[in-house]
């Protein structure tokens, strides 16, 4: 029976002829297993002699099963690596593949240029309570700008009784690392907001970079320098001009809303970062408005447990989709969130 078994082992070709012989003799109704089943009834002695001589058979015929699908298996996958063979030499097909969006590209450039100012980065929760987006930022209830941001709110209030909502800016991340970390402080938030508003300028989701430097002694002129050197390693170009025109907003005061300019003398020249859709002056000047800033009105640092008296800052807000948008020639907003590769591929974004 062994030699019959064994040669229909070596004779087995596919490895499902190996298992019905494994199923014949090592099966549970296979006739090795049958014969240990039988050791059960004889007395200690019988059993002494005839079990040793079964634990062989199986030995040897479990070996010759192991041995015989090592084989099976290393010809099927020879068989398989010939028959699968890749020409190499034939052209790849053609896959469309993302890139660095130009948001994060931006967002990274910023991240850079900051850090050799000493600006860290900070982040904040971009589900908010209205406490942090408005009320610290000395917008009470019934600040009328309150009603200009758009907010989504959600319909449910937290457990506090707090109103929660998606921030409408980054200016809370000011208040929650104030509260944190105190002053001195040095920092930057980029990150995303939300306004429900909709055409090819507004997306009701985009993105903002916060703004803060507190400390002692700080004024205008440190916040005008930040944002001039800035804007120059961004665009690289030197002839970037800053102006600042008086605005308002609640949590900073005075505020100014900050425009960019380059001499358009200077546009198309070699070295110079391609500036696109602003409106030109008499002074050979074109002018963006980038976003806004201010010197942090001493009622937010009070909100956020600082020492007004010892402390001042200045904070800024900029729209990073606008900032991207001008330094790539982007049109339309909108199509920042497609996730469409040919849209980054013509801006010059590749893999
Ligand atoms: N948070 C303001 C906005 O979203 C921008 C801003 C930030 C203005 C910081 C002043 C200081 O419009």
């Amino acid at each position: 029976q062994k030699q019959t078994a064994l040669a229909a082992i070596e004779a087995a070709t596919t490895l499902d002829a190996l298992e019905e012989q494994r199923v014949g003799v090592l099966g549970k109704k296979g006739w090795v297993s049958l014969a240990l089943k039988t050791l059960g009834q004889m007395s200690p002695d019988e059993r002494k002699e005839a079990a040793p001589a079964i634990q062989a058979v199986r030995g040897e015929v479990a070996a010759a099963l192991d041995a015989k699908k090592a084989e099976l298996e290393t010809a099927a996958l020879e068989a398989q690596l010939t028959s699968e063979t890749i020409d190499l030499t034939l052209p790849a097909p053609d896959q469309p593949k993302g890139s660095i969006h130009p948001v994060s590209q931006v967002m990274d450039e910023l991240a850079e240029i900051f850090a050799d100012l000493g600006f860290s980065v900070a982040t904040g929760p971009e589900i908010e309570d209205d406490w942090h987006n408005f009320t610290a930022l000395n917008m009470d209830e019934s600040h009328p700008a309150r009603a200009m941001h758009d907010t989504f709110y959600f319909p449910d209030k937290a457990q506090d009784g707090a109103s929660m909502l998606l921030r409408t800016h980054t200016s809370p991340v000011q208040i929650r690392s104030l509260k944190s970390e105190g002053a001195p402080i040095r920092l930057i938030a980029p990150g995303r907001v939300y306004r429900s508003d909709s055409d090819a300028t507004h997306t009701p989701m985009f993105h903002q970079v916060e703004g803060l430097v507190v400390d002692e002694d700080i004024h205008l002129g440190h916040l005008k320098w930040t944002l001039e050197t800035f804007f120059k390693a961004f665009f690289e170009r030197e002839d970037i001009v800053l102006r600042l025109r008086p605005s308002y907003f609640p949590f900073t005061e005075p505020s100014v809303e900050v425009d960019v300019g380059y001499s358009n003398e200077g546009a198309g020249k070699e070295g110079g970062r391609r500036v696109v859709g602003g409106h030109g002056d008499e002074d050979g000047h074109d002018w963006m408005e980038l976003g806004g800033s201010g010197m942090v009105n001493r009622r937010v640092l009070e909100f956020a447990g600082i020492d007004a008296d010892k402390y001042q800052g200045f904070a800024f807000g900029l729209g990073i989709d606008r900032i991207a948008m001008l330094k790539y020639g982007m049109n339309d907003l909108r199509a920042f969130f497609d996730g469409d590769p040919r849209w980054l591929a013509h801006y010059g974004f590749s893999p």
